[in-house]
């Protein structure tokens, strides 16, 4: 099997770019592969084909989600602390996420519709007639913090500290956003909060500050839904509603400005595919799960082996961490025809980007789905072209695909 190359986990190289030449090498020559890491960290299976990220996935037992989903490989006191959803295999797992799930079907997102599209209006208002501005900071910032404001039931007054502290704590490897950098400074006495940042004690100082106001105050949001809930008699304990704010504000939040900030580079890109998307309305849907596609907002989670167990050839041992790349399996040859085409046309799509096939596939996908479906129509009734007006700034992780910032130019419609 062929030396893998050591860029996985070489963030300064992330920052210039996604390796996708590597991993389509790795996809065709090991499609399972050991990295060795740096201390503390002990290394990883690297899983680069869709259908074992899948087959992963599905099997919760051999694959556990319990230890986290990072490169990081916390104590069982750590996790204790700062367990969210998404660190929780069933059946613990399976009762907490029907408590939030029908909050986020389809008809229960629907109702946002309307909002998505007046803010997304608001932004562009002020964005469009400049001809010139960073989209990450006018649009794509913008939008998915204020739904999940609405949804959450957070004041406007504070959102853009929550976009700050989200910020850094998915950004906690990119020394221009966050001053104590993972990997880079001593996080040890953070180890207990979200992402071993003291960032994560203010997001959680924010969320029961709003949870003791909504105590006394319930209303008709998510928060106060959880905080009504019961789980076998029991309500939530402090630790989960800590957490669960920390996962939503994370989660729902920079994932979303990735896809739209992404989506409109691919187009700046690909103008033809512009030309086509504006020309026929009907292939919004389709455009919208290719911006998916091919920004690949989180580019991969990570599980731990239960057993020992093997994988395409590989002898897997318990306690060995697996990393799924979802960002390969987006570009697997074997699922997408021509998968190096932007091609907003696509059919079927079913790619991996809110993950497939377990549990805990992206809770709030179909609101994601809403606002990059939204924005996209409002831009294609305004936006003729884009162009880029300078080069993309890019976060420096490999976790997510994260742009801070995206000098656009706009040709208006006419
Ligand atoms: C384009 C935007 C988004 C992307 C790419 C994305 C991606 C993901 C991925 C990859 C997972 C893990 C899947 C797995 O392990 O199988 C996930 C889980 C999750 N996402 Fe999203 N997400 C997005 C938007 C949102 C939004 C808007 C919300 C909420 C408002 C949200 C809330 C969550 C939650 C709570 C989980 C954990 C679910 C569980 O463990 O059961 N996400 N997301």
């Amino acid at each position: 099997m062929a030396t893998p190359p050591t860029a996985l986990t070489d963030l300064d190289a992330w920052e210039r770019g996604v390796p996708y030449g590597s991993f389509a090498r790795l996809r065709r020559e090991a499609p399972v592969a050991w990295f060795d890491e740096d201390r503390p960290n002990r290394g990883f299976w690297s899983v680069h084909r869709y259908a074992t990220i899948v087959e992963i996935s599905r099997d919760t037992a051999g694959f556990s989600s319990a230890t986290g989903v990072s490169f990081e490989e916390p104590t069982a006191e750590d996790m204790a602390a700062r367990r969210t959803i998404i660190d929780m295999d069933p059946p613990s797992h399976t009762k907490l996420r029907k408590v939030l799930a029908p909050s986020f079907t389809p008809r229960a997102v629907a109702v946002y519709e309307h909002f998505v599209r007046s803010l997304t209006s608001v932004a562009l208002d002020e964005a469009l007639p400049l001809g010139e501005f960073d989209f990450v900071g006018h649009v794509a910032r913008e939008v998915p913090i204020r739904v999940l404001g609405r949804i959450m039931g957070l004041p406007d007054g504070n959102l853009n500290e929550f976009v700050e502290l989200g910020d850094k704590l998915i950004a906690n490897t990119d020394p221009e956003v966050t001053d104590v950098v993972w990997g880079r400074d001593d996080t040890d006495e953070f180890r207990l909060y979200p992402f071993r940042s003291p960032y994560g004690k203010q997001l959680w100082d924010l969320g029961r500050a709003l949870v003791q106001d909504r105590l006394r105050q319930p209303g008709d949001d998510l928060l106060s839904t959880v905080l009504a809930a019961e789980i076998e008699g029991q309500k939530l304990t402090e630790v989960d509603l800590d957490n669960f704010f920390s996962i939503l504000v994370i989660a729902g939040n920079e994932t979303t400005r990735i896809a739209l900030a992404q989506g409109v580079l691919a187009f700046c890109e690909h103008p033809d595919q512009w030309d086509r998307l504006r020309h026929d309305p009907g292939l919004l849907n389709s455009a919208t799960e290719e911006v998916l596609r091919w920004s690949c907002p989180t580019h991969f989670m990570r599980r731990t082996a239960t057993h020992d167990a093997e994988l395409q050839g590989c002898r897997i041992a318990a306690g060995d961490k697996v990393v799924l790349w979802y960002v390969s399996g987006n570009r697997d040859e074997e699922v997408f025809a021509e998968p190096q085409l932007f091609d907003v046309g696509r059919s079927p799509n079913p790619h991996l980007s809110f993950g497939r096939g377990g549990p805990h596939m992206c809770l709030g996908a179909h609101l994601a789905r809403l606002e990059v479906r939204i924005v996209l129509d409002e831009l294609c009734k305004r936006v003729a072209r884009f162009a880029l007006a300078g080069a993309p700034a890019r976060t420096r992780t490999n976790f997510t695909n994260g742009l801070k910032r995206l000098p656009v130019a706009v040709e208006p419609v006419r």
